[in-house]
């Protein structure tokens, strides 16, 4: 068992505000100092009957609950029978939109691609349309509504991306609504800059990187509205070349580069997310062996969006070749108008069915992995002590229900820096 602080010999136990006792696994997912990778990509340790303390909103301490009751007092909540893991964090999403596209969705069923859909006006750009007609209180509110959700399915921190706006007064329009959910909610938001979501129409690509890289980069970085510049890298949106300039710039900044790569067609995004030492490059269902490769040497983080090949009906990326060349992985959901879920446990069902990747490493893709990939790992992501208690009990009796017994919320608990924000629904 891990104190902190040290008491070896002391006398009276340590206050805590919560002790959660008796889970069938305590998943610890530790910390090891670096995103989790080739065999570690699974290492989740495992704490039978295990009890972690919680006080001010931090891990305190963790082991076995005969060892956690030695140490400590405080209230306790039962987990006999249950999984208690970290609280998913959501490293991929589009939080903030206006509208939805279920017309498309049905279009897509009927045989049209996704680009032949934004070619023609729709995609991306109809969002645009119902974003640019939305106050800022209006995207707020909508976006509230899926954090909550996100919250029920157990998710306690998310990046959020800009990118429905498309001129520089909607894209920090939208980021304002981001960093205002992240004061009102409970969950945690990381902002991420992608003014570069989309070619608006009627311009030109070079003059609108130009326009993001001397006007709206400056206005995010001063602004600090956001930590990341992310940009969507993709035939007939913006290329290598343009995509370089604009990381350059926003990294010179301040902002981290990440990339959409390799998505729909292989065009080099991987490649160029290890050249400009890209915290991540997200997708890659294209991606070359070459671009992997040169990812995993570089320590730029995969992150897998399996939802989106789902939807698409397309082919998955290759997670198994990704793990095998060292290439750190986490899961997100790509929450948006195309990908529309909340949900990280589908995400680890997909990873598992679709991809190969084994419960456990999925596991660790959707939380420490998924942090790193933020930048946040020195706050969440494992259960680790000092960091902060974002704890979620699932209704299994192991690790392995979460992909296994799809389809249902198994997470029964969820408890944000201590607090617990759902109340455990089943006996
Ligand atoms: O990550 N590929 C680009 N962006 C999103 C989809 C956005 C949309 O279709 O609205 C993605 O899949
Ligand atoms: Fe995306």
């Amino acid at each position: 068992m891990k104190i902190y602080p040290p008491v070896a010999h002391a006398m009276a136990r340590i206050a805590a505000d919560l002790i959660i006792t008796n889970a069938a696994e305590l998943l610890i997912v530790p910390d090891g100092g670096c995103p989790r990778t080739g065999p570690a990509q699974g290492h989740l340790g495992i704490v039978r009957d295990g009890a972690v303390a919680v006080a001010d909103g931090r891990i305190i301490g963790i082991g076995r609950t005969r060892d956690v009751l030695g140490a400590f007092s405080g209230e306790k909540l039962d987990a006999s029978g249950r999984v208690v893991m970290p609280g998913f964090v959501d490293p991929h999403t589009h939080l903030v939109f206006g509208g939805s596209r279920e017309h498309e969705y049905v279009m897509k069923l009927e045989g049209k691609s996704y680009m032949e859909i934004m070619e023609a006006g729709g995609g991306i750009f109809s969002t645009v349309r119902a974003t640019r007609a939305a106050s800022e209180d209006e995207l707020v509110a909508q976006a509230r509504r899926r954090l909550d959700r996100m919250l029920t399915w157990g998710t306690t921190t998310v990046e959020a991306k800009s990118g429905y706006g498309l001129t520089v007064e909607d894209e920090l329009k939208c980021l304002r609504a981001a960093l205002r959910l992240g004061r009102e909610h409970p969950a945690d938001v990381v902002s991420t800059f992608l003014g570069a979501h989309a070619v608006p129409e009627g311009m030109d690509p070079d003059a609108y990187i130009d326009l993001l890289v001397h006007e709206a980069v400056p206005k995010v970085a001063t602004e600090g509205l956001a930590e990341f510049c992310d940009v969507f890298c993709e035939k007939g949106v913006f290329s290598v070349d343009q995509s370089r300039r604009l990381l350059s710039a926003a990294a010179e900044a301040g902002l981290a580069p990440k990339l959409h790569a390799d998505e729909l067609s292989q065009r080099g995004g991987s490649e160029l997310a290890a050249e400009v030492g890209a915290v991540s490059a997200d997708h890659l269902l294209m991606a070359s062996d070459a671009g992997i490769q040169a990812m995993a040497r570089e320590d730029v983080m995969g992150v897998l969006l399996p939802g989106t090949p789902f939807v698409l009906r397309s082919d998955y990326p290759r997670a198994r070749y990704m793990v095998e060349q060292g290439l750190p992985l986490a899961l997100a959901t790509d929450l948006n108008p195309n990908c529309l879920t909340e949900g990280m446990p589908l995400m680890v069902a997909l990873a598992c069915v679709q991809m190969r990747m084994l419960p456990a490493e999925a596991i660790v893709a959707a939380t420490l992995n998924a942090a790193y990939a933020i930048n946040r790992a020195d706050e969440v992501g494992s259960l680790d002590i000092g960091k902060k208690a974002d704890i979620i009990i699932l209704d299994a009796p192991n690790h392995i229900h979460l992909p296994y017994h799809f389809g249902v919320n198994l997470v029964d608990t969820v408890i944000k820096e201590g607090v617990v924000v759902r109340e455990g629904q089943t006996g």
